[in-house]
């Protein structure tokens, strides 16, 4: 069973199962970086709690939640608008914003050029090299728009991951800065999707939106927070930004569980640090497992998974099926524009579920 990166997504454990014939809770998934760790315990009672009020629409303005993200982060309500996950404000940013052009720095998440081409705007990509790592070429973007401004070719957004999917890389400081500063002094909107920023959350740019207008940082209860299946994300920008957004999305978007587990999540600082520390430890001790394997390459990653290219002639596709049949599903990334046909990504998941993708890769590459 392949789970392809390019146009779909990791993380269809219903798909995988239905074709695997097999019960969704023997697939180990490391096709979705959600936290291995698991919801905080106080999510959990809040669903339950949360359960009495099933019977009532949720709060269109989500305005409890909002609060807590504004106190949490020192900003105003009005600059946060909560959203069915990350994914919606990806796919309304082009139209609330009427963009008509963007550059993506790639190779990353399939879902900002969906958006731009669903919007009827055009995307333009530079794309990090395989032989810098994958390290994001923030000097290309910068270049763009100072050669656009000859060429009249300049974009009006750019859409960057950091740290980027799926190549886990995140951005120099000092080059970001530089960045956020030339997109705004040309005007143009800077879409920084901060979905895995939890794990090495000293380089979020939320401060910053104080200082751009045109800065909207994305922000998503999926990954860090393990909620993928209650669906929900936010953005914090400018207030004036926000209402744009806000004009866009459809009414009660947000179910009213996702609110309350969201605010229970945001909530639980010890399970937080809990989260990041166990990451730290068992990424470094996975990482090394697997670069003791013969001929993988492993690149190196600032979120909660790994890029790792396979040693020639492996193929990414044969191997994640090959990996699925015995219940392993992980992500190929032969179809991402930029990666190798032998690139795949895996989450960090448990220390023994790690071991056994480790030994299972093993076998293969024998
Ligand atoms: C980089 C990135 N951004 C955003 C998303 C969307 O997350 P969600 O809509 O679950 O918040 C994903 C999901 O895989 C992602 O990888």
């Amino acid at each position: 069973m392949a789970l392809k990166a390019a146009g779909g997504h990791g993380g269809n454990v219903h798909a995988a199962a239905r074709d695997l014939r097999r019960p969704i809770e023997s697939l180990l998934d490391f096709s979705a970086s959600v936290n291995p760790l698991g919801p905080s315990p106080n999510v959990l009672r809040a669903l339950d709690e949360g359960m009495r009020l099933i019977r009532h629409y949720p709060d269109p303005d989500s305005v409890r939640l909002r609060l807590i993200l504004a106190s949490r982060w020192k900003l105003a309500p009005e600059q946060f608008v909560i959203a069915n996950g990350s994914t919606e404000l990806i796919d309304l940013i082009p139209r609330a914003l009427g963009i008509r052009s963007a550059l993506i720095v790639g190779p990353t998440f399939s879902e900002y050029g969906s958006a731009l081409h669903r919007a009827g705007a055009k995307d333009r990509h530079v794309r990090a090299a395989r032989q810098d790592g994958y390290r994001p070429p923030l000097e290309e973007v910068v270049d763009c728009f100072r050669s656009g401004r000859k060429n009249g070719r300049r974009p009006e957004a750019v859409f960057l991951c950091n740290p980027n999917s799926p190549t886990g890389q995140a951005c120099d400081q000092n080059g970001l800065t530089r960045l956020l500063k030339e997109v705004d002094r040309f005007g143009a909107w800077m879409v920084l999707d901060e979905t895995f920023v939890e794990y090495c959350h000293e380089l979020s740019q939320l401060p910053s939106v104080s200082r751009y207008p045109r800065l909207i940082v994305l922000r998503s209860f999926t990954k860090f927070y393990a909620l993928p299946g209650l669906r929900i994300g936010y953005s914090v920008s400018s207030a004036r930004t926000a209402a744009l957004l806000r004009q866009y999305q459809p009414p009660w978007s947000v179910n009213v569980l996702a609110q309350r587990a969201a605010e229970a999540a945001i909530r639980d600082q010890i399970h937080a640090r809990r989260s990041r520390a166990y990451l730290r430890r068992e990424r470094h001790r996975f990482a090394k497992a697997l670069s003791s394997l013969p001929g993988l390459r492993l690149f190196p990653s600032r979120a909660n998974f790994l890029l790792l290219e396979l040693p020639k002639p492996c193929r990414a596709g044969a191997v994640a099926a090959e990996l699925g049949r015995r219940g392993l599903l992980i992500r190929d990334c032969s179809l991402v524009p930029g990666l190798t046909p032998r690139t795949i990504r895996v989450a960090v998941r448990s220390r023994n579920d790690n071991n056994r993708l480790v030994a299972a890769l093993a076998k293969l590459l024998r």
